[in-house]
């Protein structure tokens, strides 16, 4: 560390960085706008302006922007030099020229950077007395809103969403001293993490649009530490609720996992918990019932011995370990499609046996050479994606070390790279968001897709088993050695076990990190507590072995033909179903349970990285909903921590999920910790319409959270933060008060615990199990699924923004014989559907796609041959 001098105080800062991070991770109050800890310096503001001092005998100093500083060693700097302040000052009175000043109908008011800094550098009156320069805003899609008279023209949208997340329809347009930000006419915002624009934006430009439909101010909000539910990488977010509806979902920070981003179905797929089809009341026969005759049938039900459990990939580990208690070890499904949970269970026996690290998303950042195998990460994972996007940038930064240009200079590194890239390969199906980054591209069927991923293992190590040879396996080759920190993502996308034992191959040989992704939010938890097949549960009804079966958050028609899962719900003589919203499986349930989501219960997830994270409910529904697991809990647990005891005894693979977060004993300076943020006029009087004397908040037996703003001040450990918020910083960037260096780990460290690392010894040898080459087939084609971030998640697709942005179910193929948008029958595995045509020049021959996850496409086997021909 280097002693760095502020106003005459010795401080430690980290002499790689600059001075702002340095004197921010001091806690120290120094105002900026342009600098971001991901975006890095470019002194576009003059904002972040210090006076420096050649040494202790210097008194007259210069004015330096401490973004563009290094923090060496020696460094004499003032913040409070009145000089450096009245600049500082004229500065933000210069930003504020045309200002609309309209902080109180600002969606922005209230959690503003720009407030904060304004308040920061004492700028409290406003002489510019001319017409205010004003602009046409534009309609910018169902997600984010703009309003562009507020713009500060600190150039952080643009310098986010090209040059960090690879956007290319937001521009700056400039003419004189007006510049404009937005796309060159009005539309949808292209880029899949456009709402992260929502928290870059320092000011009230880009703002959630999703919020605005049921605006409440930050202080009016109680939130909640939450896990994001739409895929498995585990995003950490917070929830924010008024008045028993979800009102937003914004970024929680995690050092190891999203940092500061979300993707757009994270941020705004929430609003599926405020759906016209959630469920709020038991129904029995087609009867509203009460809780307690719901409670009675259930137990009568399971009291009668003749009960499966299908249990769910995107319930939480308590609430199918509650399930897997009711109806025994023995009667308990996972209720993953039977190719999906065979698949899943052998990425996880090679992440558990083999010496592969699975990397954190911090650390595929830090990659330096990428090959994926059958995945289009950016509509699976798609906080993954945005972080291979940093990744290839790791190996062109060694041209500024060599020209010794500090990495946090943002626009010096970008200048000296141009436009380079290191090495990423992407071996897929179909097209993807990612290929134009990427160093070389390979389309093909799963299993030339597979022969190309042993030849890549086979190029690397003789040893590894090959059928062929080729150029692009030898260059895929020698960059995954070259490389310092290679990577190999892959995961069930292909739906082919020959895909992921290629892509764990080639990491052994390559000495690589490995990265699956998987579909939900809880499919490892879900993979790692185990359970029969679905296939089972269907046979277990059919022989009469069981005559009941309890379906836990699952619709049934994702995963298996219609026609099975028809005959299956037809032949159970009770079929019961707990679920937040209404769809097909629920439909069909003799007795109907009304779930809490996310936002209304406390549970556990295991993302694709192996990392058990605590979500907690931000409030309490008015309803019969309930938690799944207090639906089908036995009598003696009580609340979360006994379900968590009880499955730690009896799963010893599950039991460290205890330790993602804090038990509801815990406290903090003898206090809860609140989720509502603090008032200085106290509580709102919420009900007050109803009763003046306002009744005292639920209790919480789940967690140590209280649904409150009393409790502690102090800042809570990572996995129990609801907020980001410190005396003088009401915006996001209070995160900067909470992590131990500016950019770096939460204090305490980060939420979450893993579940596996790497084995000491490599317990497994190369997979042999190398497919035929494809040959395609006349009349016929090889159907794969193809994935959409809006449209194949089942929960998101409620949420009326997503719906508006979703696919329409639709075949993709590669074919001069049929026009664009012509109707076809598809005919697969007794499924006829019929679909307009999409053609992508992109397909390989022979091969088509359907929209993975979407009505009427859900519920089919894929990969899987089919005939397509034209409709009279
Ligand atoms: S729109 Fe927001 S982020 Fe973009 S330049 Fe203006 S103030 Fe900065
Ligand atoms: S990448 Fe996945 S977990 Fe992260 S915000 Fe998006 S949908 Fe949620
Ligand atoms: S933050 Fe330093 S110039 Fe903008």
């Amino acid at each position: 560390m280097a002693i760095v001098y502020v106003d005459h105080k010795p401080y430690q800062m980290n002499p790689d960085e600059n001075l702002l991070h340095g004197c921010l991770s001091q806690d120290l109050r120094l105002p900026y706008f342009c600098w971001h800890p991901a975006l890095g310096s470019v002194g576009a503001c003059r904002q972040c302006a210090v006076k420096q001092f050649k040494d202790e005998h210097d008194e007259r100093g210069k004015i330096v922007m401490s973004c563009l500083t290094p923090a060496q060693e020696g460094t004499r700097i003032s913040i409070d030099d009145p000089e450096v302040a009245a600049f500082r000052a004229g500065i933000i009175e210069g930003l504020m020229l045309n200002h609309p000043h309209d902080c109180a109908v600002c969606d922005e008011g209230g959690e503003c950077h720009l407030q904060d800094m304004t308040v920061m550098t004492g700028h409290d009156y406003r002489r510019y007395e001319f017409d205010k320069r004003t602009f046409r805003n534009q309609n910018l899609g169902p997600l984010v809103n703009q309003e562009m008279n507020r713009c500060i023209q600190c150039y952080r949208c643009v310098r986010y969403y090209r040059d960090y997340a690879g956007g290319e329809d937001l521009n700056a347009f400039a003419m004189r001293n007006t510049v404009f930000f937005g796309r060159h006419e009005d539309g949808v915002l292209e880029n899949e993490f456009s709402g992260n624009l929502v928290e870059i934006c320092p000011t009230g430009v880009f703002t959630d649009k999703t919020l605005k439909r049921h605006y409440a101010r930050k202080w009016d909000q109680q939130f909640a530490p939450s896990v994001c539910v739409h895929c498995a990488l585990g995003c950490n977010i917070d929830s924010g609720e008024r008045y028993g509806t979800l009102r937003r979902v914004v970024s929680r920070y995690n050092h190891e996992v999203n940092g500061y981003f979300l993707c757009d179905r994270g941020r705004f797929g929430y609003e599926f918990v405020n759906s016209d089809r959630r469920l709020h009341q038991p129904v029995f026969k087609g009867q509203p019932t009460s809780v307690a005759l719901a409670q009675h049938h259930l137990n009568e039900s399971a009291a009668s011995g003749r009960v499966i459990g299908i249990g769910s990939p995107r319930a939480s580990l308590e609430a199918n370990f509650a399930l897997r208690t009711l109806v025994g070890p023995e009667r308990f499904h996972s209720g993953m499609a039977d190719d999906e949970a065979r698949l899943v269970g052998r990425m996880l026996d090679i992440l558990r046996q083999g010496s592969m690290r699975t990397p954190t998303l911090r650390e595929i950042e830090e990659c330096d050479a990428v090959f994926i195998l059958g995945e289009d990460i950016t509509n699976v994972a798609p906080r993954m994606a945005l972080a291979v996007r940093q990744s290839v940038r790791q190996q062109p930064m060694e041209i500024a070390n060599e020209l010794k240009i500090p990495l946090w200079m943002d626009h010096g590194v970008r200048d000296a790279m141009q436009n380079a890239t290191g090495p990423l390969y992407i071996a897929t199906p179909y097209a993807t968001r990612l290929d134009k980054t990427a160093t070389a591209t390979f389309r093909a069927a799963p299993d030339d897709l597979a022969r190309l991923g042993f030849a890549v293992a086979h190029a690397l190590d003789s040893r590894a088993p090959s059928l062929e040879d080729s150029p692009l396996a030898a260059e895929i080759a020698s960059a995954l050695k070259a490389a310092k920190k290679p990577l190999v993502i892959s995961g069930t996308s292909c739906g082919s076990e020959q895909v992921i034992q290629a892509a764990a191959n080639v990491a052994m040989a390559a000495h690589a990190a490995l990265s699956f992704t998987a579909p939900e939010c809880n499919t490892f938890g879900a993979t790692l507590m185990g359970g029969s097949s679905l296939t089972a549960a269907f046979q277990a009804i059919r022989d009469g072995q069981a005559d009941t079966v309890i379906i836990l958050e699952n619709d049934l028609y994702r995963r298996a033909p219609a026609s099975e899962v028809d005959s299956f719900l037809k032949t159970a003589k009770h079929v019961i179903v707990l679920d937040h919203l209404a769809n097909p499986t629920t439909e069909k349930a003799e007795l109907l349970l009304p779930a809490a989501t996310f936002a209304e219960s406390d549970g556990t997830f295991v993302s694709s990285e192996g990392r058990a994270q605590r979500f907690f409910q931000v409030f309490v529904p008015g309803n019969d909903v309930r938690a799944s697991w207090r639906w089908l809990k036995p009598d003696h647990w009580h609340n979360l921590d006994d379900v968590l005891g009880a499955m730690a005894a009896a799963l010893p693979q599950l039991a460290a999920v205890r330790y993602a977060a804090p038990s509801a004993s815990f406290r903090f300076a003898g206090a809860k910790i609140p989720r509502s943020p603090h008032r200085e006029s106290g509580r709102t009087a919420m009900l007050v319409n109803i009763d003046v004397s306002e009744p005292k908040p639920p209790d919480d037996p789940d967690s140590p959270l209280s649904f409150s703003m009393e409790g502690t001040p102090k800042k809570p450990p990572a996995a129990l933060i609801p907020f980001f918020w410190s005396p003088g910083w009401n915006s996001i960037q209070a995160i900067n008060t909470y992590q131990k260096e500016i950019g770096g780990p939460l204090r305490g460290g980060d939420a979450g615990v893993r579940m596996f690392e790497p084995a000491a010894v490599n317990g497994q040898g190369y997979f042999s199990d190398i497919p035929p080459a494809f040959a395609p087939r006349e009349g016929e084609w090889l159907l794969v699924p193809m994935y959409h971030i809006f449209g194949s998640d089942e929960l998101s697709l409620s949420a009326p923004g997503i719906a508006e942005l979703a696919a329409k179910p639709h075949v993709a193929l590669n074919s001069s014989h049929l026009a664009e948008g012509a109707e076809v029958e598809v005919t697969c595995a007794g499924t006829t559907l019929r679909l307009p045509v999409r053609l992508r020049s992109d397909l390989p021959y022979g091969v088509a796609c359907l929209p993975a996850g979407l009505t009427p496409v859900a519920g089919m086997t894929l990969p899987a041959w089919g005939k397509i021909s034209r409709t009279i």
